[in-house]
């Protein structure tokens, strides 16, 4: 068993530009007010940036905030604990706040961020992720936006790694050895 490692595509660049255009209407038509966008470092970075971007053409003017979290260690094993490696710096009291990341698997990183947030005194806080995984949830908790419902299988780029690798990729993908992808 060997080969060099691809990544199978499963939702390419247009795909995901066209779905992040569609979000930040969804978001736009919840009428959030004085807008605190905060995303979920590393992974939800190059997802963060696109949504920006498309809030801006739906007519909204959010402020950006940025978390550090870190629920994983170098593999592809969740630790269960949920750790701030670098905090917001803004105020979120009496804020429309929306958390922005990657995933949604187990639920512990949003509902750490989003329980926190509350409970700095956040008017709402909202959660938009990019994929779910569904039937992965260890806490319990739900996006109010969600860019695609994900299979069951680790997924890479578009922000995404495994042990740091992958983040660059402008869509996402699963690795595969070339031998799978033939
Ligand atoms: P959760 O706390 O279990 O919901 O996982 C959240 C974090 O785990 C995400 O923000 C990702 O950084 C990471 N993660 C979960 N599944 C994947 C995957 O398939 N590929 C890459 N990172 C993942
Ligand atoms: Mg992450």
């Amino acid at each position: 068993m060997s080969g060099a490692r691809q990544v199978k595509v499963l939702f390419d660049e247009k795909t995901i530009a066209e779905r992040t255009e569609a979000l930040a209407r969804e978001i736009a038509a919840a009428k959030p007010k004085n807008l605190l966008v905060v995303a979920i470092l590393k992974g939800s970075f190059m997802f963060a940036a696109d949504l920006l971007r498309a809030l801006h053409r739906a007519g909204l003017e959010p402020q950006v905030e940025f978390f550090h979290l870190s629920s994983y260690m170098d593999g592809t094993m969740s630790s269960g604990t949920v750790k701030i490696l670098r905090d917001i710096e803004s105020s979120v009291r009496d804020r429309d706040v929306l958390l922005v990341d990657d995933i949604l698997e187990s639920g512990r990183t949003l509902a750490f961020a989003k329980d926190l947030l509350a409970a700095r005194g956040a008017r709402r806080v909202m959660v938009c992720t990019m994929l779910e995984k569904p039937g992965k949830r260890a806490v319990e908790i739900g996006a109010d936006f969600v860019g695609f419902v994900c299979p069951d299988v680790f997924v890479v780029g578009y922000g995404m790694d495994v042990a740091h690798c992958y983040r660059e990729l402008p869509y996402i993908g699963l690795v595969v050895t070339a031998q799978d992808a033939a």
